[in-house]
């Protein structure tokens, strides 16, 4: 794996999923973004400053760099300029020098493109054949006439004009990956969260590849888990990667601090809260640990991008606050890719399915399904109503194919009748929802025989509960969690 590509937003967005559909056309491609100002300026060291971080796998210059301009940046002087000052920052950051024919221009990918043909000269003939290949970037939904045009415009420029061979696998990143951690890390100790999600595992699993045991694994649990959910994380952990977890048994804690509080965004943050709390108290006896390992996906890094005024749009932290607080350095190997891919590379690393395609829970757990008040009895009850939700889909073979299924606890006694008597009872809503990125959701539409099981047993098997419904709410307009 000697080949890669560099794909730099010079203040145009889009080159994420640029760099993402490069490498699944098999050419291996890294991203970075850099604010239109810093580069209009020339100055190689505002590149350093402004999110080009020096892409960690690569120890020698990129074989192409694709470079994707503000919409502004129409005129090719404007361009040139442009396109100099990238070589020039490459240079003297990183001592890489391209070819200037291996710095092409595309088009911004909103289609917004500069004048296409304005002339004769190289640079705005790149942008054409570059308008050709972002033109459809990421957009959901476009004809697949079109989309196919684009792809075989990414191809003739990759293979054709730039000659790349391509063929980078998993394995050849996880090499990379390992040597350049040990590198970059020669010395001192990391420490991990472990969320029981995939992006922490499969980051915890990349870097004790690297640093063995000077990885040091922490799962906070905050009792606001699934059935069974602590033992199957520390089980598929240990076995996977001999990674002897720390488990800390936190939830009265929690609880306490959940004590009284409804409102959806005071649980929220009293988890972080107490969250960080629980971490700070862990690596006060771990003295030696300087580094903390997150697991930062791309769609991450690309909401925590400056704009030019310099403010991100969301600043993102997996803990927030947390390696401030602590004084540790980031270790995030995960950056340059998306979900699935990092799914991906989980199963390279020997991950096994039940961590990899482990369903999306959310940081501050069952506390977000039961709302206003969280109880230990209500815990208990939204838990056991949860199990028979995955019991019974899983049996019926969906489990693969619904994004998320789960039970919710609205706080809403309804009247029935036991022995001839009226009583009232909690309801539990059973929500489950098919989506590819969660930004989006459709309400499953699940097999009758397959919720009346579900609503029986739940009426039967979890005490004080006497009504079950179906949420059949799509997102929108309705979120997938109620809280
Ligand atoms: P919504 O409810 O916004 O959820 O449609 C979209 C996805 O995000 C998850 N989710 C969360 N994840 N902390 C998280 O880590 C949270 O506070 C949170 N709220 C929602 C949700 O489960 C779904 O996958």
């Amino acid at each position: 794996m000697d080949e890669w590509v560099l794909v730099i937003d010079v203040g145009g967005r889009g080159g994420a999923s640029l760099a993402r559909r490069i490498r699944a056309l098999g050419v291996y491609a890294d991203w970075a973004y850099v604010r239109r100002k810093a580069a209009a300026d020339a100055a190689p060291e505002r590149f350093q400053e402004t999110g080009f971080a020096r892409p960690m796998l690569w120890d020698r210059p990129p074989s192409a760099v694709l470079i994707i301009p503000d919409a502004r940046d129409a005129q090719p002087a404007l361009r040139a300029g442009v396109a100099l000052a990238v070589g020039r920052a490459l240079e003297a950051s990183y001592g890489w020098t391209v070819a200037e024919e291996r710095m092409v221009w595309l088009a911004p990918p909103d289609g917004a493109a500069p004048d296409q043909d304005d002339g004769g000269d190289e640079t705005s003939k790149r942008a054409d054949a570059g308008a050709k290949t972002t033109g459809s970037a990421g957009a959901g939904g476009a004809a697949s006439a079109h989309a196919d045009a684009a792809c075989a415009a990414l191809k003739a420029l990759l293979f054709e004009r730039l000659g790349l061979r391509g063929g980078w696998t998993w394995r050849a990143v996880i090499e990379r990956t390992v040597e350049a951690i040990r590198r970059a890390y020669p010395e001192g100790a990391a420490v991990v969260a472990l969320s029981g999600g995939v992006d922490s595992a499969v980051a915890a699993a990349l870097v004790h590849r690297a640093l063995g045991d000077r990885l040091k694994a922490v799962f906070v649990d905050h009792g606001l888990l699934r059935s069974g959910e602590r033992e199957a994380v520390q089980t598929a952990l240990a076995e996977a990667l001999g990674l002897p977890l720390t488990v800390v048994d936190a939830g009265a804690r929690f609880l306490a601090d959940l004590s009284g509080v409804v409102d959806p965004e005071e649980k929220r943050r009293r988890i972080g809260e107490r969250f960080i709390r629980e971490f700070e108290s862990i690596a006060a006896g771990l003295k030696e640990a300087r580094y903390l390992v997150q697991g930062t996906i791309l769609p991450d890094v690309v909401e925590s991008l400056p704009t030019d005024t310099g403010v991100a749009v969301k600043s993102h932290h997996n803990v927030g606050g947390l390696p401030e607080r602590l004084g540790l350095a980031l270790i995030e190997p995960l950056r340059p890719f998306y979900k699935d891919e990092v799914r991906a590379l989980g199963t390279a690393l020997g991950l096994p399915p039940s961590i990899v395609y482990r369903q999306p829970f959310p940081g501050p757990g069952l506390a977000v399904r039961v709302i206003g008040e969280v109880t230990a009895a209500k815990l208990e009850m939204v838990r056991a109503a949860d199990r028979i939700v995955r019991e019974e889909i899983e049996a019926a073979g969906l489990g693969t194919d619904v994004w998320q299924y789960f039970a919710v606890l609205p706080g809403v006694a309804t009247v029935g009748i036991v022995d001839g008597a009226r009583v009232y009872r909690e309801t539990v809503a059973v929500r489950a929802v098919r989506s590819v990125a969660g930004d989006r959701a459709s309400w499953a539409h699940l097999p009758y025989a397959v919720l009346e099981r579900i609503a029986e047993r739940i009426a039967r098997e979890v005490p004080g509960v006497g009504r079950v419904v179906y949420d059949i709410t799509s997102k929108p307009p309705a979120t997938i969690e109620w809280e």
